[in-house]
């Protein structure tokens, strides 16, 4: 081999083949394995991550997008972000979906499969997955304007990967209320059209729709004895069935600040839709979720009815610290997917959230645990836990003596996160966080702990605690008081590797 031509190119090659290695492994073990990296939660690779957005299954994909700022940590001009998985449990990263335009940055709201071709975009033959979002126009809201927020669309005939603008956007301008946003849209099968959800400050105001494009306004809910702490954000309104049969309408409002453990959470209600307007079936104020951590979340359009599941993710993160957590190079995760269940209760409703069967594929080996004292060997679990007393305590520690501690009275359950790790970066971080039990006697809990993160489920999701933690070790050990001799603790595997 004389030619020096041909010498260099081979080197070359060889060199930019190893850059191709290199680039894969570092993607690997610099972005997906730092400290406090969510091994099976949904996180993006880099850059800041809020709302779960436009999440719709399709073609035996679920998608999920999300509000996404790919120039820093902490929020700016919001996108939407992109991934797709088969088993809700092991995420696709696809490319930035939405990108700002001239009408505005993309803020949240929801997709739908257009089956029907009611707008016009797509095909029978090939129905256009339609994103439906909220255009948040900077410059309008500097000049101090009231109308900077309008409703937009676009459009995917392949499956989500690309997207086009609707040329007619916005199609639903503000009427002069500056928080007009987060529009969830479904098909209404009585009244034949589209609904569309939409916070509109402290209200949800419902909208419908023959065509996507042309929106005419219903009705509003806002009812004396909700939640109103702060602003009403990302609405989701769906049917549940209890087991007796029985289909209510639920409507969620996510609501910041003003949850109970202080800034962002989501409310629900149980009540009833005739197609123009909701009303409530109780008057009483009901969370979704009583940790500190489970915000923005609602659900999965175009199911399939052989599925059947009302499919749940909501944003594993809270207003108050969300920008300041110690992450990096990213920030922000989901929780993992639940489905949520209606009970009848003898005065009321309750909607219970499950943390989805699909999670059971990630178990690794299934121990049986007994006694006060287990060593964790590892740092990825789910606990499933018989309390014989309804006072009980949980203790994770880790070498560093930190401590993650959950525990019930009979009358509250409790979540201390004060030194559970950093805590710091926030001075309202390390509060308590409590739930009256309001009469539930606790005799089941299932805990999925990750490496940033704990969700309590209590007897089959009747109350949960979602909550973020950040340890400078992994827990590895746990202290037991209170429970019997029946537990069970599942290693998990990581969804990146
Ligand atoms: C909720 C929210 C939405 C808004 C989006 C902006 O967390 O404030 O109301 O559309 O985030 O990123």
């Amino acid at each position: 081999m004389k030619n020096p031509v041909l010498i260099l190119s081979l080197f070359l090659m060889i060199f930019i083949s190893c850059q191709e290695n290199y680039k894969e492994t570092s993607q690997e073990d610099l972005v997906f394995n730092e400290p406090f990296r969510p091994q099976y939660h949904f996180s993006p690779p880099t850059q800041w991550m809020n709302d779960p957005n436009g999440m719709v299954y399709w073609d035996g994909e679920y998608h999920l997008f999300y509000q996404y700022y790919p120039d820093s940590t902490v929020w700016g001009p919001m996108h939407w972000g992109h991934a797709v998985s088969k088993d809700l449990v092991h995420w696709e990263h696809l490319p930035i979906a939405l990108y700002p335009d001239e009408n505005g940055w993309i803020f949240s709201g929801s997709a739908v499969m257009d089956l029907e071709n009611t707008s016009g975009l797509g095909t029978k033959d090939n129905p256009a997955m339609v994103a439906i979002f909220t255009y948040h126009d900077p410059i309008g809201e500097k000049e101090g304007r009231d109308d900077f927020q309008t409703q937009g669309i676009a459009y995917s005939t392949d499956k989500g990967r690309s997207w086009t603008m609707y040329e007619g956007n916005p199609v639903l301008k503000s009427p002069g209320i500056k928080d007009f946003r987060d529009p969830k849209v479904f098909w209404h099968e009585d009244s034949e059209r589209w609904i569309m959800s939409l916070s509109v400050m402290d209200k949800i105001s419902f909208y419908s729709s023959s065509n996507l494009i042309d929106w005419e306004y219903l009705s509003d809910f806002n009812p004396s004895w909700a939640a109103y702490g702060g602003v009403w954000e990302c609405p989701d309104l769906f049917t549940l069935t209890t087991e007796e049969g029985e289909e209510k309408w639920i409507l969620f409002v996510s609501i910041n600040p003003g949850g109970p453990q202080g800034g962002s959470a989501t409310q629900y209600f149980v009540g009833d839709f005739n197609g123009t307007t909701f009303t409530s079936t109780t008057q009483s104020v009901k969370w979704l979720d009583w940790g500190a951590d489970n915000y923005a979340g609602v659900t999965w359009s175009n199911v399939p009815e052989s599925d059947g599941r009302r499919l749940f993710i909501g944003w594993m993160g809270n207003w108050n610290y969300a920008q300041v957590v110690p992450t990096h190079p990213w920030r922000s995760a989901m929780t993992i997917p639940r489905t949520l269940h209606l009970s009848k209760m003898t005065e009321d409703y309750l909607v219970s959230s499950r943390p989805i069967a699909e999670l059971k594929n990630l178990r690794t080996e299934s121990l049986s645990i007994e006694g006060k004292a287990i060593a964790l060997d590892a740092e990825l679990l789910e606990l499933e836990l018989k309390p014989n007393s309804s006072q009980f305590q949980l203790m994770f520690t880790n070498p560093n003596s930190e401590e993650l501690v959950l525990k019930s009275n009979g009358e509250t359950l409790i979540l201390e996160r004060a030194n559970s790790g950093l805590v710091d970066f926030e001075k309202g971080f390390g509060n308590e966080q409590k739930a009256n039990l309001e009469g539930i006697k606790i005799n089941e809990l299932t805990i999925y702990l990750d490496r940033s993160s704990i969700e309590v489920f209590v007897n089959g999701g009747a109350l949960v605690m979602t909550s973020i933690v950040f340890p400078t070790a992994p827990y590895d050990a746990l202290q037991m008081e209170g429970f019997e001799n029946l537990n069970q603790m599942h290693h998990l595997k990581s969804i990146w590797r």
